[in-house]
């Protein structure tokens, strides 16, 4: 999961990485108060899972509370490579003496974590990084020795930290793997990071990037997740412990085991060409052992995507063999009767593997209405992808 820079401050202060605090607000009235709280020169930013804000006009100095007000109302609605802004954070302008950058990172070509840092941070990293690598220190990180005070010189010689400011810098390096390690972060950004002409260092934006792996060692992090900014089907997949992701395609899919659903994604998309470019709706593996409950949590999800048309059913039967996947499809349509929905759209179904003639003589002895068997998946793929260009 990805925060917002206020979310990613707000992270940092706990962990005594020194960065300015702000207010968060949602419209330019808000803005206004929130200028005057803060006193002074403010600083108007847009909140979006992106970069490249400044560049796009999400960042704007505000001179008085009414100034704030105007630019949150410009700032407010802005599309931000497709992130239209819903907030926007109030806080101090800070003078900028210089602006540095570093980060940590999840190297997985390495297989370590990496921390890169610069003295030349700002807008431009992507391109520095791309025109004058040398210019990006890059210190592999072993997990296990993490970031000790020699580490951090380490970084912050590689950089060349000017020395008013090393020793800050190396605290801050410090505290900024402490984030890393403790939040469980694959990633943690801070560009820029200034010198203010008090000769601070501080964080004015962070990213922050959080391990969905770890999340049940931190009960605290759910409360960070944007419910607006989510997607209600993937929320309702998540909610059931699906492994759901919706495509942006017609043909719903369930199957079990990643390997097979992601070789029916293409199938599906392969034969779809020939029925006017008809795609996959979404990703959703029903994992070894799916019961009964499972393909009727997966088929109810599925079948509430308004832009399913046809949905296709693709087994292989392995420990839970092809008996009991076929008996939990006819139970599943019998819970999803007994919740009050009807099944509106084919399902196309092909079992193979373990006891797969039993699962097919099941389902074919249940005769359920809009249930059709295919024998191979390219047929199902074919049949899915031909009923979901009729419906259309
Ligand atoms: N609080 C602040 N005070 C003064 N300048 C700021 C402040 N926050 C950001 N800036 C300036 O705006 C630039 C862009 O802001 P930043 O938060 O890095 O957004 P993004 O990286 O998305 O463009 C920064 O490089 C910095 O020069
Ligand atoms: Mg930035």
């Amino acid at each position: 999961m990805d925060l917002y820079e206020y979310q990613a401050k707000e992270i940092f202060a706990k962990h005594g990485v020194p960065t300015q605090s702000g207010e968060v607000v949602t419209d330019p009235e808000a803005a206004r108060a929130a200028a005057e709280r803060i006193g002074g020169m403010v600083v108007v930013k847009a909140q979006v899972k992106t970069g490249g804000r400044g560049k796009a006009g999400g960042v704007k100095l505000a001179k008085s509370p009414e100034e704030a007000q105007a630019r949150a109302a410009d700032i407010l609605g802005l599309d931000i490579k497709g992130h239209i802004v819903g907030k926007v954070l109030i806080t101090g302008a800070s003078d900028i003496e210089q602006e540095y950058y570093a980060s940590f990172l999840v190297d997985r070509a390495n297989r370590t974590y990496l921390a890169m840092a610069s003295v030349e941070g700002g807008m431009d990293i992507e391109q520095l990084a791309v025109e004058r690598p040398e210019a990006l220190a890059r210190i592999l990180v072993d997990a296990l020795e993490g970031v000790t005070p020699s580490k951090a010189a380490e970084i912050a010689d590689a950089a060349g930290f000017p020395g008013e400011v090393r020793d800050q810098v190396i605290e801050v390096l410090q505290k900024l793997w402490t984030v890393f390690m403790a939040e469980d972060a694959t990633l943690v950004e801070v560009n820029p990071l200034v010198r203010d002409p008090q000769g601070q260092v501080l964080a004015l934006d962070g990213k922050v990037s959080l391990d969905g792996n770890a999340d049940f060692r931190h009960p605290e992090h759910a409360a960070l997740e944007d419910a607006a900014d989510a997607d209600p089907l993937e929320a309702a997949a998540r909610a059931k412990d699906l492994n759901y992701v919706k495509l942006d395609g017609e043909v719903g899919i369930i199957g079990n085991g990643a390997g097979l659903v992601m070789s029916t994604l293409d199938v599906v998309a392969y034969a779809g060409e020939e029925f006017g470019g008809v795609k996959p709706a979404n990703f959703l593996d029903i994992g070894g052992g799916a019961s009964a409950q499972v393909m009727a949590d997966g088929l109810e999800i599925i079948l509430s995507d308004p832009s399913v048309r046809s949905v296709f059913v693709n087994v292989f039967g392995g420990i839970t063999a092809c008996d009991e996947v076929a008996n939990g499809i006819v139970q599943a349509i019998e819970l999803i009767a007994q919740h009050g929905k009807t099944i509106d759209k084919p399902l196309v179904v092909r079992l193979d593997g373990n006891n797969a003639e039993l699962g097919r003589s099941i389902l074919q002895t249940a005769a359920l209405s809009g249930v059709s068997l295919e024998d191979t998946m390219d047929g199902a793929a074919r049949r899915a992808a031909e009923l979901a260009a009729a419906a259309k």
